[in-house]
């Protein structure tokens, strides 16, 4: 006898609903959990990637009537856009939930709660932790999400960027109006060996204006191995991942980086977000 799958111990919630999973930008791990996810509850999947090429937007389709296509097949759609507003123009329009895969440089929701969920999951709490966010604060919309599901708690942020890719303005006006005790900062250097959490991230090429802006930041921040030795032996190292040169790769063996098992952790919560939905 052939061990049982676990996905036939899975609820299946989905059962007799179709998901669309619609990726304008490209993706390895939001799109591919989310389809595991869809599949492990039971759905139908419906799958456009590469959307900017292969669906009607290449013709010059508008998002919205692209979405009014849709809700003719399929019963809940993920929809990552290069454009920040786009998941909101989506929800406005759509008879069936929309669920966001990323908005350009905006937000990456589930990616945040993926990201709580792995710190919850290891530090036992969150309240109280001092929470290191470093890299490319204007444009990651990991970091922009993360920041904003953290204010919930009584967290001690520390932003750490240089000025051109600092959080901005409202962004930080928002902190301060909820009363979020965070510090920003040019280098690690003085707050790295205190930090319970530090949450990395690529310098996002895509979204510069100008490449020399780029080029000049890109290397700006990389936790190797030296300057891992000098956070706390319980710290805890996130990054959502694409890694590019913020994370080098010895570090991996780290017992503190967490990076790849927060991967398996978002299937998980994405399944959590699609019960949470759909369930009736
Ligand atoms: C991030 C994204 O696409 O915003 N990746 C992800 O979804 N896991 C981060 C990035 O692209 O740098």
């Amino acid at each position: 006898m052939f061990e049982a799958s676990p996905l036939s111990e899975y609820p299946k919630p989905l059962q007799y609903l179709t998901m669309a999973t619609v990726f304008f930008e490209p993706s390895t791990r939001t799109r591919l959990s989310f389809e595991t996810a869809i599949q492990n509850l039971g759905g139908q999947l419906l799958t456009v990637e590469n959307a900017s090429i292969s669906s009607s937007d290449k013709k010059g389709e508008s998002l919205e009537d692209t979405i009014k296509t849709l809700n003719a097949y399929a019963d809940g759609i993920i929809l990552r856009h290069p454009e920040i507003g786009s998941v909101d123009r989506a929800a406005a329009i759509s008879k069936v939930p929309i669920i966001s895969g990323g908005d350009g440089g905006g937000e990456h929701p589930t990616q945040a709660l993926l990201e709580l969920y792995t710190i919850q999951k290891i530090k036992s709490k969150v309240d109280g932790l001092k929470v290191g966010i470093v890299g490319d604060l204007k444009h990651s919309r990991s970091h922009h999400s993360l920041i904003k599901l953290l204010s919930i708690y009584d967290v001690e942020l520390y932003l750490i960027a240089p000025k051109v890719i600092a959080l901005p303005e409202e962004q930080l006006a928002e902190l301060k109006k909820l009363g979020v005790k965070y510090r920003v900062l040019d280098g690690w250097d003085d707050v790295i060996g205190e930090l319970d959490v530090l949450y990395c991230n690529r310098i996002q090429k895509e979204r510069f204006k100008f490449i020399e802006d780029y080029q000049a930041v890109k290397d700006k921040y990389i936790l190797n191995i030296q300057t891992a030795r000098k956070m706390k032996k319980d710290a805890i190292i996130l990054d959502p991942l694409p890694r590019i040169n913020e994370i080098d790769p010895r570090v991996d063996t780290d017992p503190r980086a967490k990076y790849f098992d927060a991967v398996k952790n978002g299937l998980y919560v994405r399944m959590a977000v699609l019960d949470y939905i759909f369930a009736s």
